[in-house]
């Protein structure tokens, strides 16, 4: 499963870079907020850090003009995958600039219906969000798995980018059931290494390490 940073924060995004952590990189407009960054700049150094797909999500409500903002974000860099909501608007212009060759990350999918509309319009990304259908008591991971179903059914090439991720148990759920891609906020993706048995099991070995008083250097 390919790991996507959710945020803004070009510290946080190159710590777990230098790791081997970060296969790409997706904003939105309150990730962008929250930055207090410019826009252009910020998904510049981003697309210069990480050699992966870049999300920059267009903030146009209407498909010509949707277009016109992702052809522009586009020329930022070659990495930079448009982000679209997923409404009409947005499937019509993710079939246009898919078709120019494009990266597209159609965003806010809730359902497996909007998913299949987002593959039919050729989008590589679809970003259905966990963690807000969880909010409003559904699961959110049955909606990964129904779209795993429907897109293996049909060789359906949109990859699930499983977003919206709060928590570990969030990604393993994720990885369980084939999402080809999720995004999680840097905090979320550290907490994936810890384990309070670890810290036990390592503290105990020091100690032991230490009564022999030898030394690896
Ligand atoms: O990638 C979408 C994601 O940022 C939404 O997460 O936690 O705001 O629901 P959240």
């Amino acid at each position: 499963m390919k790991f996507f940073v959710d945020s803004a924060d070009l510290d946080q995004i190159a710590y777990l870079n230098d790791i081997g952590f970060v296969d790409g990189v997706t904003t939105n407009p309150s990730i962008i907020a929250k930055s207090g960054r410019d826009f252009i700049e910020v998904i510049k150094e981003i697309c210069a850090m990480v050699e992966g797909p870049v999300s920059a999500e267009v903030t146009a409500t209407e498909a010509d003009a949707m277009i016109a903002e992702g052809r522009k974000l586009r020329k930022i860099s070659k990495n930079v995958c448009v982000k679209l909501p997923l409404t009409l608007d947005g499937l019509k212009a993710c079939k246009v600039l898919s078709g120019e060759g494009t990266q597209t990350n159609v965003t806010l999918c809730f359902s497996a219906n909007q998913a299949l509309l987002a593959a039919k319009a050729g989008a590589t990304f679809v970003s259905p969000f966990i963690g807000r259908l969880d909010d409003i008591g559904v699961d959110g991971m049955e909606l990964i798995e129904e779209i795993r179903i429907i897109f293996d059914n049909y060789g359906y090439e949109t990859e699930i980018l499983a977003a919206s991720i709060r928590n570990g148990g969030h990604a393993k759920a994720c990885a369980l059931v084939g999402a080809d891609v999720m995004t999680a906020p840097p905090e979320v993706i550290r907490k994936m290494a810890e384990h309070p048995l670890t810290d036990k099991g390592l503290a105990a070995f020091l100690k032991d390490w230490e009564k022999t008083g030898q030394s690896i250097l």
